[in-house]
């Protein structure tokens, strides 16, 4: 089983760390722009994994041919919020960036599925979907899996146990908001302090370090997984919908079984009344941002 990577930066070599250490991979491939920052992750990779007496192939450069043959390719590559840089500056810049990452993985590895990470995550998961041609259970975001994490996380700081299914969903961005019908934990929490805490929390890390990295590199990993062993997991993703939740044409998280076809059935719950309002928000507003780029 072979996972390509393109972004070799911390997020994505973290995400690379995760999987070798905790999956029976044959093949790792790290893409970057950076080529000797590429070779060496792959070369340090190579030492963790025989640390652990695993010998998976792990190579590095900028050649997208790398990438041949991936069951799954991972793209975190892309400009990071910078100051005074605006959401949608973000999104103009990193959009052309994924235009050009969806060819190159087109003419190198089209069979993959494909899941990004870059930021805005969900207007690039559309992006990609778009200029790769690829069906859209082949390509997907990683956004509210980690949102998921970060809820789980402040549930049990609140004294939630036996947390059975806590989800956010929706925009992975400021839009973004918890199901709370569909959750099931045993315990009374604060609900409106908990979704404040968990939309806010990355920009909080980000000030402290800089940037996020061990939350979505194991949030990347359980994707990876599922896809590429089949496990059938429900996981929020961020996946095209056409007509599902009555929203079509934009990417947004919502819950997904993922396996070896990617996303292999969208699930739709009966939300409450709110709870679709808030999902159908977090669509428009990433309509609106995609007609800001053209699409
Ligand atoms: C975060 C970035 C990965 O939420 O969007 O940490």
């Amino acid at each position: 089983m072979k996972i390509g990577f393109v972004g070799a930066g911390r997020v994505g070599s973290t995400a690379a760390f995760t999987c070798i250490l905790y999956m029976d991979v044959d093949e790792v491939a790290l893409v970057d722009i950076a080529e000797d920052l590429a070779v060496g992750e792959a070369m340090d990779l190579s030492h963790a994994a025989a640390a652990v007496d695993k010998y998976p192939k792990i190579v590095g450069g900028s050649d997208y041919s790398l990438l041949k043959g991936s069951d799954v390719i991972v793209v975190s590559a892309g400009m990071a919020r910078k100051p005074g840089m605006s959401r949608l500056d973000l999104a103009t810049k990193n959009a052309g960036i994924i235009k050009d990452i969806a060819k190159k993985i087109m003419e190198s590895s089209p069979e993959s599925k494909i899941i990004v990470v870059t930021n805005p995550m969900d207007l690039m998961t559309y992006v990609m979907w778009k200029e790769t041609g690829k069906p859209r259970n082949e390509v997907f975001g990683m956004g509210n899996m980690l949102d998921s994490a970060r809820l789980k996380e402040r549930l049990h700081s609140f004294g939630a146990r036996n947390i059975r299914k806590a989800w956010i969903i929706g925009e992975h961005g400021d839009s973004m908001f918890i199901p709370w019908s569909l959750a099931d934990f045993d315990g009374d929490v604060p609900r409106e302090k908990i979704l404040e805490e968990v939309r806010f929390v990355a920009a909080e890390v980000i000030k402290r370090k800089g940037a996020t990295v061990y939350g979505p590199a194991v949030s990347i990993y359980r994707m990876v997984n599922a896809v590429v062993n089949d496990t059938k997991e429900e996981i929020p993703t961020s996946v095209v919908l056409q007509g599902e939740y009555g929203i079509s044409d934009v990417a947004v998280g919502v819950p997904a079984i993922l396996g070896k076809n990617g996303v292999e059935k969208i699930v739709e719950y009966e939300l409450t009344e709110e709870e679709l309002e808030a999902l159908k928000n977090s669509a428009n507003i990433l309509k609106e941002r995609l007609k800001e780029l053209g699409y």
